[in-house]
């Protein structure tokens, strides 16, 4: 898929295991360093799109199991165009790697919350619903509270939406709804768009989803009110232009 915006256009990689387009003569090493720290095979930096910083808490055994199960899948002769990221990303792109020097052990969880916590961040939820200031950052003051705007796969702009507790986010939501919403990709009358990756999601055991949704619903409350189902203005508070965001102040 190719995402473009004012960073730039940069495609995600052939990650089957084509020998030349692929990464089927990728050490694991080589993999194992790309998912976690964000370094490609030659040495360059990856463009964070790709959630490395999430990543790099990824356990060893699961990066272990991650790695053999996308040797396994079928390879795919598929070439993939170069990025063309503008200035200055480019260059802050080139900084955002960071070793992993340690072993990461699996977490040790003692309540579906922690469970849930290690799931939303495997899962990069915040990579989408917390929103980034104009270099790239994520904006902690807004953490889960949505704002970032991506384009559909008709191209229509849509913005993750506030996923705290807050009047403005999912207060109504408890667990039977949360499920309901990510195994049908409907809330009520409301469909959600699939770049929610919905579709993904719905293949979570029930155990799982219960112990992301313990996980969200604990997350602070945040006002910021946003609104797909309304025209765009812009708002302070992110700084971006999304639905109902001249409410925001
Ligand atoms: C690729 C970006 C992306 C990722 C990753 C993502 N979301 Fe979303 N999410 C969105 C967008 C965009 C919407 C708004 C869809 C719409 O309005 O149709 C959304 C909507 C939602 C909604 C509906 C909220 C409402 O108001 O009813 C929930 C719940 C949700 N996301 C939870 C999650 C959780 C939990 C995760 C991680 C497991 C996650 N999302 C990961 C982009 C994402």
């Amino acid at each position: 898929m190719a995402s473009e915006a004012d960073l730039g256009t940069f495609y995600s990689a052939n990650i089957t295991p084509d020998r030349q387009t692929g990464i089927g003569d990728w050490t694991d090493g080589e993999i194992a360093r790309a998912i976690r720290e964000g370094i490609s095979r030659d040495g360059h930096a990856l463009f964070p799109a790709m959630p490395y910083d999430r990543y790099r808490h990824m356990s060893d055994d699961d990066l272990a199991a991650v790695i053999v199960y996308i040797r396994s899948i079928p390879a795919v002769q598929h070439s993939v165009p170069k990025p063309d990221i503008n200035f200055p990303i480019n260059r802050l792109v080139l900084m955002a790697p960071e070793p992993v020097v340690e072993p990461v052990k699996h977490p040790e969880f003692h309540s579906a919350r922690d469970r849930g916590e290690y799931l939303a961040e495997m899962a990069s939820c915040a990579g989408c619903h917390t929103p980034f200031d104009s270099i790239g950052t994520p904006m902690a003051s807004l953490a889960f509270a949505g704002g970032n705007t991506l384009k559909d796969f008709d191209g229509k702009p849509i913005t993750s939406l506030n996923l705290t507790p807050d009047p403005s986010g999912i207060p109504y939501y408890d667990e039977a709804t949360f499920i309901k919403t990510i195994r049908t990709g409907q809330i009520g009358a409301r469909k959600i768009n699939s770049v929610m990756p919905w579709t993904i999601y719905r293949k979570l055991t029930d155990d799982d989803l219960k112990a992301v949704f313990a996980f969200i619903h604990t997350l602070k409350p945040i006002v910021h009110q946003v609104d797909n189902t309304v025209e765009a203005t812009m708002c302070p508070a992110c700084g971006r232009e999304h639905g109902l965001g001249e409410k925001n102040k």
